[in-house]
């Protein structure tokens, strides 16, 4: 058990123990609260009080069990199986074969997916299909896996973190399997926006840095007859996991993975020559752990980029924090894209990761979908998250020139193409 955190007693933060069931302190007090109890008292009539049900507080409910239920759905191939085979209706039975489920607790979950309107149900609670707000959850199911999946050990343990921070990453972790399967997940409303942004350049080898489960190094590569890549990832899982990838998308003799941490391979490039030599480097959420301060900020950017002298364009994207209220701020979320050559008018628009009306910052524009899970995670975690417009001043700071920046299929995530501006390193 995670220390304390069932057997403590609750305190009022100044270590003092507080009664959770207290009883009147006076004698006289404590015979009237008897008094009060005498079982032959007629019942007081109290008026019946319906339970509020249209309240933010139902919809924050709903919206925790929902989250659990398309998860759980999306983890297992059940929502997969539903698109593939849809539009037409398909038998619970075949889907719990599908997704190795218990057939009774996989109608649980499909009747309160119905109830919240993400599929439908035939009368006999047989036969089930998205409906169309299940196919939007679906096309954003990648911020689902990354929060319940990826963070919500984190979530679920926010009163042990509270009084012991220290313990995440010792008994409350993050699950980096599902944190990189729902980064990947959301590469399918990403692609366009990628192809666009980069469609036209050239490269001979390309480095990715945290290519996790190797989906948009195989998706360059793959594209590219005459390039090779390199996949880093400091995670065993994830390497064993992008292997697999490169393998079956047939790419082994042209993709390598290699298990290293990005800080070693930037502070030593030399000791790296299969990684520093790479003419296109990329690297996708994950740079915000290494422009935290802790890591070093400005300084990693600036020896990453002469980590690879050979680089014509470095690729990165990341999501950056919602500018704090009332501050003045360069950033354009949701505005389009920003930039010498911006590419189309950016997708945060129509099509875009929208928002929902639990979550409101206090400006009173609603946060937006995973925004909230992302900033509170690193907050806990120490991680510093930078608003779009601090990341670009480091950019620029850092001996890069940015070429094109667009948002990348949600307001608060952007993809960067940089080219390393002209002069030493
Ligand atoms: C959020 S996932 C993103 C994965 C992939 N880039 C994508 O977009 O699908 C971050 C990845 O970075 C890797 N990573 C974290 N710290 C790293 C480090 N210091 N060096 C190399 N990889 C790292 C993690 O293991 C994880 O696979």
């Amino acid at each position: 058990m995670l220390p304390g955190a069932h057997s403590r007693s609750p305190t009022t933060g100044l270590g003092r123990r507080i009664d959770p069931f207290p009883l009147p302190r006076s004698q006289g007090a404590r015979s009237e609260f008897r008094a009060m109890a005498r079982p032959h008292d007629p019942a007081a009539p109290v008026p019946p009080t319906p339970l509020p049900v249209d309240v933010p507080a139902a919809e924050l409910l709903n919206g925790f069990i929902g989250s659990h239920v398309l998860y759980a759905l999306t983890v297992t191939g059940v929502l997969d199986a539903l698109v593939v085979t849809g539009p037409a209706p398909v038998p619970v039975a075949d889907l719990a074969e599908v997704g190795d489920a218990e057939p009774s607790v996989l109608r649980a979950l499909l009747r309160t997916a119905h109830r919240l309107g993400l599929v439908a149900l035939d009368e006999e609670g047989d036969a089930v299909e998205l409906t169309t707000a299940g196919h939007q959850a679906y096309r954003v199911r990648g911020y689902f896996t990354a929060s319940v999946g990826g963070f919500g050990d984190v979530f679920r343990h926010l009163d042990t973190l509270l009084t012991w921070p220290d313990e995440f990453g010792r008994s409350v972790l993050q699950n980096g399997h599902y944190t990189a399967l729902g980064c990947a997940q959301n590469w399918s409303f990403q692609r366009p926006i990628f192809d666009e942004a980069t469609g036209d350049l050239g490269f001979a080898k390309v480095a990715d840095i945290g290519c996790g489960a190797a989906a948009r190094l195989i998706h360059l590569v793959g594209a590219r007859p005459d390039a090779v890549g390199v996949g880093v990832d400091v995670s065993g899982e994830a390497c064993q996991l992008a292997r697999q990838n490169v393998k079956s998308a047939g790419l082994d003799d042209r993709i390598t993975i290699v298990q290293a941490d990005m800080r070693d391979v930037v502070a030593s490039p030399r000791s790296f020559p299969q990684v520093a030599d790479a003419d296109l480097v990329t690297s996708y959420f994950i740079l915000h752990h290494f422009v935290g301060e802790r890591v070093g900020g400005r300084p990693f950017l600036a020896a990453l980029r002469s980590a690879f002298p050979q680089a014509r364009h470095f690729v990165f994207a990341d999501g950056f924090r919602e500018p704090a209220e009332g501050s003045v701020s360069t950033d354009s979320v949701g505005g389009g894209s920003v930039g010498a050559d911006s590419v189309g008018t950016g997708s945060a628009g129509t099509g875009s990761v929208g928002t929902g009306s639990v979550g409101t910052a206090p400006g009173g524009a609603p946060s937006p979908l995973f925004t909230l899970a992302y900033q509170l995670f690193h907050d806990f975690t120490g991680v510093p998250l930078w608003t779009h417009a601090e990341q670009r001043d480091m950019f620029l700071d850092t001996g890069y020139v940015i070429e094109r920046e667009l948002p990348f299929g949600h307001p608060l995530e952007w993809l960067f193409v940089l080219s390393p501006a002209p002069g030493p390193a």
